[in-house]
């Protein structure tokens, strides 16, 4: 069993979850700095107003700010071929509505980039990753209104000019299609309805009619940024990224499979369909009719989304989930996505049902809807690590999670499926999206820092460091 030739073979993080230095070279305040700790069962919270004495994990993170050389060395060691991380936008644009970029944050940016490609490493760039600016939050209730799109080009136009002939692949919105769900709201739009008292993040106020509108400035944003990308560097290649829950009918009753199908339609393929056709699918008029959602569009929107479709695919991958149109089936443990348990499935220890072959069947789906080349760009287990007293830690379990999952990536690649990368998510431990814990971590190299506030940072390598340096080495040949 071999991967194709170059196959880029790599790891994911996101600034707001690794860097920390959140006040640090002149960067502004981001949504996500707005976020406290929490863990599985217990809710972060949303605080508008920044608490005295409060834990906020994004502050710190993993102190990736100071330490970038040594992970990305770390991450050279391993044999990576292409990292996907994210720019913070609040280190570009503070507040996100100057005019000038800043200076300190551009540079911070190419460091990271000189750096790997130092070791030969391809940078892969999100551009937007849960941290849109805060002050645009206020100024404008951000991705609810369209004033967003041209603060966004002027981020873009910025990095795609400094960092020029340096960097190939892109990524304009980290899991777009979130903000077809509530959680997406603050996190990946920055809307939030309520901006004077802090609230459970799972419980914002929440109006569905404000993120589609999001999502449509997004979408004119997406395709502008991907025409300004090619025009400013053509070798620039500019993917879209979806967070994708495979999903089946709960059984084969006929109830079930189309409520299946509605489902899977508007989480797994709405925002995809628009940016790799071009244009919006037939099925969201209905959609929108039977929930009071009125997309405003503006002239010109239209050809703009059809002249700037994306190059390739990306997408997460954690777990499947069932759907049922018997209510009386509905509302038990389930997973993050919603749905319902499927009864051959386990889970992890944050309730996320594992299944690799879902992996499989959908990169089958995928590749058949769009024929676009693909990168599977997040995918991993979020576990507790335990630290032996000689400083090792033994995470077979993450191994085994991964393993299986690159089988099915090699079975999809021999269906015929155009797999380019794989970069399995949180390479090196970072904090959790969901619930702003460090005890949630997905890492080949293990970060001394806990939810406490205590550790020191040190990097230490797990198990899986060496086994997916093998990985990498013999490409894919031995797991
Ligand atoms: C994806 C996000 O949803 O999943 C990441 O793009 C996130 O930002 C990852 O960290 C894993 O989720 P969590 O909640 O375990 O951190």
């Amino acid at each position: 069993m071999s991967f194709p030739k170059g196959f880029l073979w790599g790891g994911a993080t996101a600034a707001n979850q690794l860097e920390g230095g959140w006040n640090e070279g002149g960067k502004g305040v981001s949504v996500s700095d707005i976020c406290t700790g929490g863990k599985y069962g217990q809710s972060k919270r949303i605080t508008p107003v920044l608490e005295e004495g409060t834990f906020y994990p994004s502050r710190l993170a993993s102190d990736h700010y100071h330490r970038y050389k040594e992970d990305i060395a770390l991450f050279a060691e391993m044999g990576f071929k292409i990292y996907r991380f994210s720019i913070a936008w609040t280190r570009i644009f503070p507040n996100g509505d100057e005019s000038e970029p800043n200076e300190e944050g551009l540079k911070f940016y190419e460091n990271i980039i000189d750096e790997c490609l130092k070791y030969g490493i391809e940078p892969l760039i999100t551009i937007s990753h849960y941290e849109v600016p805060f002050g645009l939050t206020k100024k404008c209730n951000a991705w609810a209104s369209r004033e967003m799109i041209d603060y966004f080009m002027n981020y873009c136009e910025a990095i795609f000019t400094r960092y020029k002939g340096k960097v190939k692949y892109w990524l304009t919105f980290n899991e777009i299609n979130s903000a077809t769900e509530k959680m997406g709201g603050l996190l990946s739009q920055g809307i939030l309805n309520e901006l004077e008292k802090p609230t459970e993040f799972m419980k914002q106020v929440d109006i569905p009619q404000l993120r589609y509108q999001g999502l449509h400035h997004q979408f004119v944003a997406s395709a502008k940024a991907v025409k300004l990308a090619h025009e400013i560097d053509p070798a620039y290649q500019v993917g879209n990224m979806m967070i994708y829950a495979t999903s089946y009918a709960l059984t084969c009753h006929p109830d079930d499979v189309l409520k299946n199908q509605q489902w899977n339609r508007m989480m797994n393929y709405f925002c995809s369909d628009v940016q790799c056709r071009g244009v919006y699918p037939t099925y969201a008029t209905r959609f929108f009719r039977e929930n009071d959602i009125v997309v405003k569009m503006e002239p010109g929107d239209e050809e703009i989304l059809k002249e700037g479709k994306v190059d390739f695919y990306t997408f997460s991958y954690y777990m499947s989930v069932c759907q049922t149109a018997d209510q009386s089936k509905l509302g038990g443990e389930g997973n993050i996505l919603g749905g319902v348990n499927n009864p051959y499935l386990k889970a992890s220890d944050w309730g996320w049902q594992i299944d690799p072959k879902g992996l499989r069947y959908s990169l089958n789906e995928i590749y058949d809807r769009y024929e676009l080349p693909m990168m599977v760009v997040e995918n991993g287990l979020g576990a507790y690590d335990k630290i032996e007293e000689d400083g090792s830690i033994h995470d077979s379990y993450r191994i085994d999670y991964l393993k299986q999952h690159i089988e099915q990536m090699h079975e999809a690649i021999l269906d015929g499926v155009n797999l380019i990368g794989y970069t399995p998510w949180g390479c090196i431990d970072l904090v959790s999206a969901s619930t702003g814990e460090y005890a949630k971590r997905y890492g080949f190299i293990y970060v001394d820092r806990y939810d406490d506030g205590t550790g020191e940072f040190d990097r230490l390598k797990k198990d899986s460091f060496e086994w997916y340096k093998k990985v990498i080495e013999t490409n894919g040949e031995e797991l």
